[in-house]
């Protein structure tokens, strides 16, 4: 089924094509949601642009589009408003064709209405990411969940997407650490299944202040840096160990979130570093300074605080390689090797440069044409519940896996203290606590809009009302618990009964559904989580108002059998497109709450 608003992109495309005798090709339609519903559910924007490019006064042209319009089948009488706005609203009737057909379509049941791309691309998404240092802190959880919803979307829409951890496993603190490790458990070297390291936060600090206050240690710390990048096999087998040891920290609380990844990180490309500067090389687009190999992916662009042009240090003057290069050769790695399309860098804001002259030096060379997109998805910080940064009380970071626990743990106090919850058992409990408390978290980051800053505050992301994830997982456990209430299996529901939209509720409900194809569509394209987060809460309180007593319809006790019907498949459908939409933002749903 192809989404509404493509519908009427075309049509609107059509009438000024026809209209003004243009090629359509040339025609931008804009057509947009309206802000507000008074004024309809979509509106062309297109009239004043027009205007100024054919010389015509903007609601003459209007009033000329709207006679071209063929939109009977889709839209009441179409407005002109202010300066020359078409507005447009939807026939209750098409509404019900199209969520009638909803089933009937070639898609399969879990799609409620969407359809995959025509045309897959392979996708690389660059998420998570931590240094291995240190273990998994409150300061990952924004490029793991973003990333894993922007991955989810793509992978829903049809892409071939990577999920790439670009672990920090490589590099000069690396020497300190094994340095430390070897010193205090030697029998690490003799069998590095060996190695324990259940607090790594612990190990790092104590690494470091060995490194800071003996200076033997920390001669001992570079040499070892040395013997690791000669890949020296005893310092090998130390190195392999601890990052086995701390990639399986990550991975115990990526699975608790439910975030897959391939694990690729910076040491994956040491071989390939040489070779990155040897291509620049080849090219004449590197420059010695001092000693060290530069790039200077736009001179103009990129300038110093003293206004002089900025270089991309591809090699140091003692011949070491840093995350520049790492990252110029996995960029090279995804488009060439993977044969990536689109990249995605889902790093913080403080990164922005970075990824700016990387991209601009991968287009220099001619890595990333025209047809490939790099986008640096960058997200601002998430702040204590005080606006501070997030850290325990006695100045600490806050790592995942505590603050994880703590999310479980409220959840299940908010769960439990609810009347409802009588005839949850125990596990249960500890099941919609799990999903509630996680949920939560990663609801409440998706929910604000990428680069705004935002404060941590529990209250806010488990509050039963508003736009949180357990007023969400409550609409569809609600709507399940409706089915089990009345007797029906919603999947054996007749899909060939026809949608009635009679009441304004039900038409309202019926439009929010219908725009769920839309919603994943624009996510696709322009990877906002929240636009799918602000979709779902509309739907959310949509079917709360039609199911609500006063303002709404009945639904079990609705007569004739048809509407009952009718209904019942508009629950059906809220619940499956709330179950499937928080499923792309990496929310599991529960059948009781
Ligand atoms: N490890 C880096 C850090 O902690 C983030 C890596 C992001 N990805 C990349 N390809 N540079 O800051």
């Amino acid at each position: 089924m192809q989404s509404t608003i493509d519908l009427i992109n075309r049509r609107v495309r059509d009438a000024v094509a026809s209209a003004f005798d243009l090629d359509p090709a040339t025609v931008d339609p804009l057509v947009r949601r309206s802000q507000d519903d008074r004024f309809g559910d979509y509106q062309s924007n297109c009239a004043m642009g027009l205007a100024k490019r054919i010389g015509q006064k903007p609601r003459d042209v209007a009033e000329k589009i709207r006679a071209a319009l063929v939109i009977d089948d889709l839209c009441e009488t179409v407005e002109i408003a202010g300066p020359g706005f078409l507005n447009l609203r939807l026939k209750p009737g098409y509404v019900a064709m199209e969520l009638a057909t909803i089933e009937n379509a070639d898609a399969p049941h879990d799609r409620v209405g969407t359809l995959p791309t025509s045309e897959p691309v392979c996708v690389a998404v660059d998420l998570s990411s931590p240094n291995l240092a240190k273990e998994l802190h409150v300061g990952h959880i924004r490029s793991t969940v973003i990333g894993d919803c922007v991955a989810r979307v793509l992978e829903f829409a049809g892409h071939d997407v990577h999920r790439i951890n670009h672990v920090g496993d490589w590099g000069t603190q690396f020497g300190m650490l094994l340095a430390y490790l070897r010193r205090t458990q030697p029998d690490v070297l003799i069998d590095p299944v060996k190695l324990h390291l259940p607090d790594l936060e612990k190990f790092y600090v104590e690494a470091k202040s060995f490194y800071d206050s003996d200076e033997n240690f920390a001669k001992t710390s570079r040499e070892t840096v040395i013997e690791l990048q000669r890949q020296d096999p005893q310092v090998m087998a130390v190195w392999r160990a601890f990052c086995n040891e701390s990639l399986r920290h990550c991975h115990e609380a990526y699975d608790r979130m439910d975030v897959r990844l391939e694990d690729r990180g910076e040491s994956y490309y040491r071989e390939m570093l040489p070779d990155v500067v040897r291509m620049f090389e080849e090219k004449s687009l590197a420059v010695e300074s001092n000693g060290a190999i530069c790039v200077f992916p736009n001179r103009d662009r990129f300038k110093t605080r003293d206004g002089d042009p900025l270089p991309m240090i591809i090699r140091k003057s003692d011949g070491g390689y840093n995350y520049d290069t790492t990252d110029l050769a996995a960029i090279y790695h995804r488009i060439e090797k993977l044969g990536a399309k689109r990249l995605v860098y889902v790093v913080g804001m403080p990164q922005k440069q970075h990824f700016d002259m990387l991209f601009a030096a991968a287009g220099l060379i001619g890595w990333a044409g025209e047809d490939v997109s790099l986008e640096h998805l960058a997200f601002g910080s998430m702040l204590g519940p005080d606006g501070r940064p997030f850290k325990t009380r006695d100045g600490g970071t806050i790592k995942l896996r505590d603050l994880l626990n703590e999310a479980v743990d409220r959840a299940r106090k908010v769960v439990t203290e609810s009347e409802k919850s009588n005839d949850l058992d125990a596990a249960m409990v500890e099941e919609i606590a799990e999903a509630v408390g996680i949920g939560a978290i990663k609801y409440f980051d998706l929910s604000h809009a990428l680069n705004s800053d935002y404060r941590f505050d529990w209250d806010h992301m488990l509050a039963m009302e508003g736009n949180t994830a357990p007023y969400l997982m409550y609409a569809y456990a609600r709507i399940r618990s409706i089915g089990r209430k009345a007797n029906v299996d919603y999947d054996s529901l007749d899909t060939f009964a026809p949608i009635v939209l009679e009441h304004g509720s039900e038409i309202k409900l019926g439009k929010v559904l219908l725009r769920f194809a839309e919603t994943v569509d624009m996510v696709a394209r322009d990877l906002k989580p929240n636009i799918l987060t602000d979709y779902l809460f509309d739907l959310s309180k949509a079917f709360s108002t039609f199911y609500d007593r006063r303002n709404g319809v009945r639904v079990i006790d609705a007569e004739p059998e048809s509407l009952k019907l009718s209904r019942l498949r508009l629950c059906d459908l809220t619940a499956r497109t709330l179950r499937i939409g928080l499923g792309l933002l990496g929310i599991r749903t529960v059948e009781k709450m």
